[in-house]
């Protein structure tokens, strides 16, 4: 027996995405480091990314995809009872940068918190506020993914430099009647691979004041980029399938997918699996523009996809990301 269908969903009533101005190209990195744009362009898909000013914080870039996202669900900054800030560069240790943000949108009381999950940071954040306004404790849920990663990036390790980039989206979110909204979320973890991707210095274990932090860059992205390529197909098309298997939909129902941008190779190995049912011209794909902006990725995609038409009235989307811990998650949402 099918259990009942809820008369209720937790919607995406707007989205917003915020990426600064300044544009590295492939073209810049080869003044920087042994690269060239062939070899970032054939290995990677992307061709330029966003880098922050140097005054601008995470939280400054968080604001402005967040401003977005409410005059997009025609709401004022006060009707905001959650935000959560999905981030793996917060402007501080503490506050947590969702203080931040709501300091900077003057909402007087919400509950604020930050989510650590890396790349998979935003479908962290979507699992707790769906499940957050399900139960009616809160009624309006402002979700944030956002990086400054040129700020833990080692500008002179073509490995990974190459790969990542600044920016925010946000989402707002509300329980409503109706069939449409999050129809499901899923999201796991592992910790037996803290080794091949991290952030190794500047927290408690090798603190700032350690030498070797600076001398190091132990405050840098250290990644065994092989070995993360190929858990990350592995993970995202095991989350592809259960967030539909938990929805009761076939990936033939989809509209678009869209999954985390960290390398066009890995979207075509997720594309090409048996496993997943998805035609190439059904997934969305926009890193050539921006690299990989971890917890920012996949919500910038969404409201890029939103704005060039591409998810329109009934259609059915899936978000699937991965990233360091290792984390990984996905989401179905009926627009
Ligand atoms: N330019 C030129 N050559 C390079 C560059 C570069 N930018 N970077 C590496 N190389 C060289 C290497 O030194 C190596 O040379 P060698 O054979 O002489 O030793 C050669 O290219 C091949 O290097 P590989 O690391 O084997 O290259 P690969 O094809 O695996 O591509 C990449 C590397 C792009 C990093 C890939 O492994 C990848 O995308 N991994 C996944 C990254 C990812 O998805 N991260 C997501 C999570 S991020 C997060 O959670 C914050």
């Amino acid at each position: 027996m099918s259990s009942p269908t809820p008369k209720t969903h937790v919607q995406v009533i707007g989205t917003g995405a915020y990426v600064p101005v300044q544009v590295v190209t492939n073209y810049d990195l080869e003044k920087l480091v042994d690269t060239t744009d062939a070899w970032i362009t054939t290995r990677t898909g992307i061709k330029e990314r966003r880098v922050a000013a140097k005054n601008q914080a995470t939280s400054d870039l968080a604001v402005k995809a967040a401003q977005k996202a409410l005059e997009d669900a025609k709401m004022k900054a006060d009707e905001i009872d959650l935000i959560i800030v999905a981030t793996a560069t917060p402007d501080m240790f503490f506050p947590s940068t969702a203080c931040f943000v709501q300091k900077a949108l003057g909402i007087k009381e919400a509950v604020s918190f930050d989510v650590s999950a890396a790349c998979s940071g935003f479908l962290f954040a979507l699992d707790a506020a769906r499940l957050m306004l399900e139960n009616g404790v809160y009624k309006t849920a402002l979700l944030i993914g956002a990086e400054k990663l040129s700020a833990i990036t080692n500008w002179e390790d073509r490995s990974t430099c190459v790969l990542f980039g600044d920016g925010a989206g946000a989402a707002v979110l509300q329980r409503r009647p109706g069939p449409k909204g999050i129809l499901s979320t899923y999201v796991c973890s592992d910790g037996t691979h803290t080794d091949i991707l991290n952030v190794p210095g500047g927290g408690s274990r090798t603190p700032a004041t350690n030498p070797d932090v600076v001398t190091k860059k132990l405050n840098t992205i250290h990644m065994e980029g092989k070995e993360v390529f190929k858990l990350a197909v592995h993970k995202m098309i095991r989350a592809v399938e259960e967030a539909l298997r938990l929805a009761n939909k076939k990936d033939t129902d989809l509209a678009l997918l869209i999954p985390h941008q960290a390398n066009l190779r890995i979207i075509e190995a997720i594309a090409i699996a048996e496993r997943v049912n998805v035609p190439r011209e059904r997934i969305f794909v926009n890193l050539q523009k921006y690299g990989n902006m971890s917890a920012a990725t996949t919500i910038v995609a969404l409201d890029e996809a939103r704005r060039e038409g591409r998810v329109r009235e009934g259609d059915l989307i899936e978000l699937v990301a991965f990233g360091a811990g290792l984390t990984w998650g996905a989401a179905v949402i009926q627009f």
